[in-house]
């Protein structure tokens, strides 16, 4: 092959994450012959099973053994016999902010064949741009008189000046490339320093992009207006905590947390940018074979737009969309395809592309 040739780390993880990824590596593969580029996988064993047999998530020097990489796809981690925040803080954040992956990009659609549990919802197409740093979700504060009456827990939310802009201007890019409606998601009546703060930065960024339209709408009002009125919004920024939430709900909107795909981006690639579906390993049904392929699917098309293969990535998803069109279904959306089942259909769809 004279195409571009990519390294790609797989943490594949736990539960349903072995199941989804060797779907994407196999759709991955095929759609590198057709369009004469090559992936090289780095399959890394890191996740549960690591800890049960290490202690930790990953090796302690593991985002220095992916940061040569091209990109990263992974599929989820969680076992139900480890607290949530063990393996949550032991691999997938210290990974998003080593790495620098500022953006988190959330993608909704109502794909074909599947029913939105809103009536007559069909032309949702919404991205969520999450802050991914900082925000809500940092580590100072503290807990004192453990147990006792005067217990207290204080969390601090750090927003900065950088933080913010850069996230506001990948998403005003992004709103500038889709049409030009950008939503940008606060609470500055409620939370009286960090979000007029981050009202201000989100404006003076956006007014340099003629033509994107800014609204501020505050997040519980923002939450009654994406149930009821969907359709009117298109890119919305958020900071993390609000993005964390405002996803999961777009998601659920478009019908299955099977389908929905994320990126964690490092916009100026200086680090490898991270590719995962929005589910977690889902130990209800690991092992069984049925989960839903499309999210990680999906996932691995957001990762070939950045690893500049557009055209491999759109059809991709196109592929997804006929085989969906076409009914075959996994269990989550109401079919009895099981996720090989699904991902041979992807397959042939691919190999009959023009
Ligand atoms: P979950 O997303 O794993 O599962 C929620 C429900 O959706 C389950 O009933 C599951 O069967 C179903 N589901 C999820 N993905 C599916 C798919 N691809 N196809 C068909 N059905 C699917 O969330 P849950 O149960 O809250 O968390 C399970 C574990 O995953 C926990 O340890 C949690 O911490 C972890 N988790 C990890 C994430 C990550 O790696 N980014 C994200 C969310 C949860
Ligand atoms: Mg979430």
């Amino acid at each position: 092959t004279d195409g571009h040739r990519y390294t790609v780390d797989l943490i594949a993880g736990d539960g349903i994450g072995a199941e989804v990824v060797p779907a994407a590596t196999r759709v991955v593969d095929a759609l590198a012959q057709r369009h004469d580029f090559q992936v090289v996988w780095r399959e890394r064993d890191w996740g549960s099973a690591y800890f049960f047999e290490h202690g930790r998530m990953m090796p302690v020097d593991g985002t220095e053994q992916l940061a040569d990489a091209d990109a990263i796809l992974l599929g989820a981690v969680g076992h139900p016999d480890l607290p949530d925040h063990e393996t949550l803080w032991g691999l997938l954040i210290p990974i998003r902010r080593e790495f620098l992956q500022y953006v988190n990009l959330r993608p909704v659609r109502v794909l074909p064949g599947v029913v939105s549990p809103l009536r007559e919802v069909s032309d949702l197409d919404i991205v969520v741009v999450r802050e991914n740093v900082e925000g809500e979700y940092s580590a100072i504060g503290g807990r004192a008189y453990r147990g006792s009456a005067e217990e207290f827990a204080v969390q601090e939310a750090v927003f900065t000046r950088t933080g913010i802009s850069r996230v506001a201007r990948y998403a005003a890019q992004l709103a500038a490339s889709r049409g030009g409606s950008l939503t940008s998601a606060t609470k500055s009546n409620g939370i009286i320093h960090s979000m007029p703060f981050w009202d201000e930065v989100v404006s003076s960024v956006v007014a340099e992009f003629e033509g994107v339209r800014l609204r501020s709408v505050l997040i519980d009002a923002l939450a009654a207006a994406l149930v009821l009125r969907p359709a009117d919004f298109d890119v919305i920024v958020a900071s993390n905590l609000f993005g964390d939430v405002l996803s999961d709900l777009t998601a659920a909107l478009a019908g299955s947390i099977g389908i929905a795909p994320s990126a964690n981006i490092n916009p100026p690639r200086d680090y490898p940018s991270m590719f995962e579906p929005i589910h977690g390993s889902a130990p209800d049904i690991a092992g069984k074979g049925i989960a839903n392929p499309v999210g990680q699917l999906w996932s691995a098309s957001l990762m070939l737009d950045h690893l500049s293969e557009g055209a491999a990535a759109a059809d991709l998803m196109s592929a997804v969309e006929d085989v969906m069109a076409a009914g075959t279904r996994t269990a989550d959306l109401g079919g009895s395809a099981r996720t090989e089942e699904f991902t041979d259909a992807v397959l042939r769809s691919i190999s009959t592309q023009s």
